[in-house]
């Protein structure tokens, strides 16, 4: 069965204390539901304040990264391994700003995911195509090439444990969103390329839908048959608003 999930990427937002504060209300108002698996991705800095908020609930704890080597000499990254002895269970890995700003290319990206499953992390993998590649009609192509080139090299035994989002660049932090029509086809899509590499899996894969997704339009893109949850940014940093986005399956 595949799961609907909603995951917040609070991204280089909210002070300890204010992440603490967001989680609590958010485990407090996630109490009655039931078909939907939230996660909370958090700052490095608040894994182990935010993991304490959320023991005891359902809600899962995810990074925004992790490192592309395995330990050592390497300042400022964290590993897989600490992460998952920290309580991580799922790491956000090729997000468009990482991609975009920190310029981390495929193989770059297969590293990491190849880290977090050797740790038992399950990657939330990031996918999709910026404005001029969707005016230009090249969508489809972009986020084949961006599967083919890390998640066929991912072992077959472990394409279980990964969750996709499609997220269209020109949709993040912008206010605009695919419609629900094009999340549809895109899904579709995605899910079909998985389904010729990895069979019958792919119908579990769960892939979920990012940017500028609010409680206004969180139903009609949830409704399409192969969208299977969100991956939320701004709205993610108000309880009251990731809530009503994970009620509206
Ligand atoms: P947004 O971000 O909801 O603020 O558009 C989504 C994301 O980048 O994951």
């Amino acid at each position: 069965m595949r799961m609907n999930i909603v995951a917040g990427n609070w991204k280089m937002n909210t002070t300890v204390s204010e992440g603490v504060k967001l989680v609590s209300e958010i485990v407090e108002k996630s109490k009655d539901l039931s078909n939907v698996k939230l996660i909370v991705a958090p700052p490095f800095t608040h894994i182990l304040s935010v993991g304490e908020k959320i023991k005891g609930s359902e809600i899962g704890l995810s990074s925004q990264n992790c490192a592309d080597e395995a330990q050592g000499a390497y300042t400022g990254e964290v590993s897989a391994k600490m992460l998952a002895d920290a309580g991580v269970e799922y790491a956000i890995i090729g997000h468009s700003e990482r991609r975009e700003y920190y310029k981390e290319s495929s193989e770059v990206l297969l590293k990491k995911i190849k880290l977090a499953l050797a740790n038992g992390i399950s990657p939330i993998f990031c996918i999709g195509e910026n404005l001029d590649e969707r005016e230009k009609n090249r969508h489809f192509e972009v986020v084949k090439k961006q599967i083919e080139e890390v998640i066929f090299n991912v072992d077959e035994n472990d394409f279980e444990k990964i969750i996709i989002a499609y997220e269209p660049v020109w949709a993040i932090g912008t206010g605009k969103t695919a419609t629900s029509e094009q999340a549809q086809e895109i899904h579709a899509y995605i899910r079909n390329v998985l389904l010729e590499k990895f069979g019958k899996k792919a119908e579990n894969t769960s892939i979920l839908y990012g940017g500028s997704c609010k409680p206004s339009n969180a139903k009609e893109i949830f409704s399409q048959s192969d969208v299977d949850g969100g991956l939320i940014g701004g709205a993610s940093l108000n309880a009251d608003d990731f809530i009503a986005i994970a009620k509206s399956f």
